[in-house]
């Protein structure tokens, strides 16, 4: 199955966008299960294969008790308990459907997990490369469901490395962010479901938090699709990519007019697993995103992070994951700095249940 192009650039799936207007309507979406397949005819699958399936279901969009406006988007709600699930669906159905014989993959932790329960209900196996301080419910998770866990000494770009190669010795398909195409596509349908919730406009701004990157792409190119076929007009969110200050090439590419990611970001020093990338495959398209979008790129303090996730989980009853709270620190600094109205449509990415990371100690 092919990965990468023959410059070693992510591959995109495209569809003749104008065959699936003419099949489908918003009214077969709305009246369909209100999970991640209603989306069929924009996924790579053909339509008479069964995906592997965990029951993707849509997220909920979780209103902030002061601010109205602003929702968190929750996609710890999904199978292994991260936005990841949508991904894995949809790559581990493909890689089924093309009769790979199994995977490798570099992870923070939530790919890992996602990739080994969705490998395990397709019968096949996995080789998963964490970093060796990725957290313990991840690797144990990702060891529960069946998977081979190598703990790499070294962060994601390393577990890359000798996930490649383990793809190339012993012929398995290489499932690391955007080195393989459709994983991007599972992650979009966020965007549609987004679209769909606001009833076919979409919110103002949108936070999320950027690591490889795939789910701020896959967005983007869901709502390029639904623009194409006339089912959103042109009026489109400012996307904010959220790191950390302890990891965060794409805000200085962004701030420096780049339009790529031309150096890794080193020293990485974040407790937040899911921006530890230091050189995403896709920053091109991401800083294509920011830049389309009007949007920017934000940093934030690993100290504002564990304290707002623990002011949220007492005053709104939520749990966040790292990654979420850090979106919730941007926009608070965005609001403080007027990048953002207090009457705008905001929404904040969630990407994981917060029980996945230990729990503060009390
Ligand atoms: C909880 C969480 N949030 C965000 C990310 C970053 O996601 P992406 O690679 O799509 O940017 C990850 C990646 O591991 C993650 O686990």
């Amino acid at each position: 199955m092919r990965g990468l192009s023959d410059d070693n650039a992510p591959l995109l799936v495209r569809y003749f966008l104008d065959k699936i207007s003419g099949a489908i309507s918003k009214d077969i979406i709305i009246q369909r299960n209100p999970d991640m397949w209603r989306w069929r005819e924009f996924l790579p699958l053909p339509l008479e294969m069964e995906p592997i399936s965990l029951g993707e279901t849509e997220t909920p969009l979780i209103a902030f008790s002061k601010l109205p406006n602003v929702f968190i988007k929750d996609e710890g709600r999904l199978p292994t308990g991260s936005f990841k699930a949508r991904g894995m669906a949809v790559a581990v159905s493909m890689a089924k459907h093309l009769n790979e014989n199994g995977f490798v993959v570099p992870t923070a932790g939530n790919a890992g997990s996602a990739a080994a329960a969705y490998a395990a209900a397709a019968g096949m196996q996995t080789h998963v490369y964490a970093p060796i301080d990725t957290p313990d419910v991840m690797l144990q998770e990702i060891k529960f469901h069946g998977a081979q866990c190598h703990h790499v000494d070294g962060l994601i770009d390393r577990c890359g490395q000798l996930a490649k190669k383990a793809a190339n010795e012993y012929r398995l398909h290489n499932l690391s962010t955007l080195a393989e195409p459709y994983r991007l596509e599972g992650k979009k349908t966020i965007g549609f479901e987004l679209a769909l919730q606001f009833n076919w406009s979409l919110p103002n701004v949108i936070y999320y938090p950027t690591g490889g990157g795939t789910g701020f792409i896959g967005m983007w190119k869901a709502f390029d699709e639904l623009e194409a076929i006339g089912w959103i007009d042109s009026s489109r969110p400012r996307m904010v990519s959220v790191q950390t200050l302890g990891c965060n090439p794409i805000q200085q590419a962004f701030e420096a007019g780049h339009k790529d990611i031309m150096k890794k970001y080193t020293p990485v020093d974040t407790i937040v697993p899911g921006v530890r990338v230091p050189k995403p495959l896709g920053g091109r398209l991401i800083l294509s995103v920011l830049q389309a979008s009007r949007g920017h790129a934000r940093a934030v303090s690993d100290d504002a992070i564990i304290e707002c996730r623990d002011q949220i989980a007492k005053s709104e009853g939520i749990n966040l994951c790292l990654e979420g709270a850090a979106c919730h620190v941007a926009y608070l600094s965005d609001l403080e700095s007027g990048a953002v109205d207090r009457d705008e449509t905001v929404i904040i990415f969630n990407t994981a249940n917060g029980l996945k990371w230990k729990m503060p100690e009390l």
